[in-house]
């Protein structure tokens, strides 16, 4: 298929794009680098040993958005393309609404006009944020909690009003638990621009030696040793999720959503213990006040899209601790000060 993926250069994107590429698919990728580098989709490139069809360009100017659906020939879409930090969305609402909903509208009324109906979107586990439940499956009563959650809901509902208005699209709302982990090459990994909000990237640093420790956010919740418990999915198993969701798309008219997570959950200072495991570091914390807005547990419940999407994460922590560390390792501070040589 030829798919236009948006935000295809960010950290999900350009792990998905790699696996659309080697599963036989023909991505084209649309970004306007807000979040991402040109190194990230020439790595991609290299690992994929062919050339990437690549448009600069912002999702929020309309006609450049329906001038690449009227010539493109796609057959379907991929939309990563969007903000993602929750505080930030807190502080600049309109810069999340604008981005992410108009964004999408955007996108939305230029596969109309030009016939292209078939769409995997990038939702967030997030919705969940208000249901109080540990283990979350698909049909829970969704909620949310900050504005970035909410420009993600907003956008399920738009694909659920717009599926239910003309049979002709088919629309999986993909529902990432926490996103983890690099290509094992070491080549494409996570960027994040500032300070880390995310544990992962932040306990990265620290093993590398830009940060000098870790707060971990609430050592008193209600769980096995008292921190935090995510869903880590790694994010090649990520990846392959959209693959696999992609393919299944013909089966499913309407809107539908599927949690890509592992089913299993760990803990902050597990996730610190694995790391310091791959990394032969001492990763030094300091157990803080918990975070405003962060729940005791999150763990998907992945059976829909086992059964339905034949897709299952096969990476555990260990892996995750490993592909992040190779990748930081080898470019500790990212893709814009690299020498593009991940055995320097
Ligand atoms: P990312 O920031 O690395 O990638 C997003 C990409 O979109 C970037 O390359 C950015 O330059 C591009 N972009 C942003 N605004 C744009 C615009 N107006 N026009 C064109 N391109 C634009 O983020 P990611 O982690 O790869 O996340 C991808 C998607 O998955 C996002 O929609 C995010 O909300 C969602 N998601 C991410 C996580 C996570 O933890 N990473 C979890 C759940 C959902
Ligand atoms: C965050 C977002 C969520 C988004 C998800 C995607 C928030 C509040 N939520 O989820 O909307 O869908 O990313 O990945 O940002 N932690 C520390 N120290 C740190 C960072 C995190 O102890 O420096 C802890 C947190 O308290 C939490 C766990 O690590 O228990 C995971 O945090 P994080 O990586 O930020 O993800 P979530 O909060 O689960």
């Amino acid at each position: 298929m030829r798919v236009l993926t948006t935000g295809g250069a960010g950290y999900i994107g350009s792990h998905t794009v790699l696996a659309l590429i080697e599963a036989g698919h023909e991505p084209v990728i649309f970004d306007n680098f807000d979040n991402s580098s040109p190194e990230a989709v020439r790595r991609v490139a290299e690992l994929a040993g062919r050339d990437i069809e690549l448009i600069e360009g912002d999702l929020l100017d309309a006609d450049a958005v329906d001038r690449v659906l009227s010539v493109g020939n796609f057959d379907a879409v991929i939309h990563f393309a969007g903000l993602k930090a929750v505080g930030e969305s807190t502080a600049q609402p309109l810069r999340y609404y604008r981005t992410n909903v108009v964004g999408t509208l955007n996108l939305l009324d230029a596969m109309q006009a030009n016939g292209v109906c078939q769409l995997v979107f990038s939702s967030s586990a997030t919705v969940y944020g208000t249901s109080g439940a540990s283990r979350c499956a698909e049909d829970l009563p969704l909620g949310t909690t900050n504005p970035y959650g909410t420009t993600k809901l907003q956008i399920e509902q738009i694909l659920d009003d717009l599926a239910a208005s003309d049979p002709s699209w088919h629309v999986a709302k993909l529902r990432y638990f926490n996103p983890v982990g690099a290509h094992a090459s070491g080549r494409i990994g996570e960027d994040p621009r500032d300070i880390p909000n995310n544990l992962m990237p932040y306990v990265s640093q620290v093993a590398v030696g830009r940060r000098d420790h870790l707060s971990v956010y609430g050592g008193d919740y209600p769980t096995p040793d008292g921190t935090g418990v995510r869903d880590f999915i790694h994010v090649v198993d990520l990846a392959a999720g959209h693959v696999a969701a992609l393919e299944a798309l013909p089966e499913f008219p309407g809107a539908r959503a599927w949690n890509l997570g592992t089913g299993e959950g760990n803990s902050v200072l597990e996730v610190v213990r694995a790391f310091e495991r791959a990394s032969g570091k001492s990763i030094p914390f300091e157990i803080v006040d918990r975070r405003p807005g962060d729940v005791a547990e999150l763990v998907a419940d992945p059976s829909r899209a086992r059964v339905e999407l034949h897709w299952k994460a096969e990476r555990g922590l260990e892996d995750v601790a490993r592909d992040s560390w190779n990748w930081q390792r080898n470019n500790p501070f990212g893709y814009e000060n690299s020498d593009g040589d991940a055995d320097a």
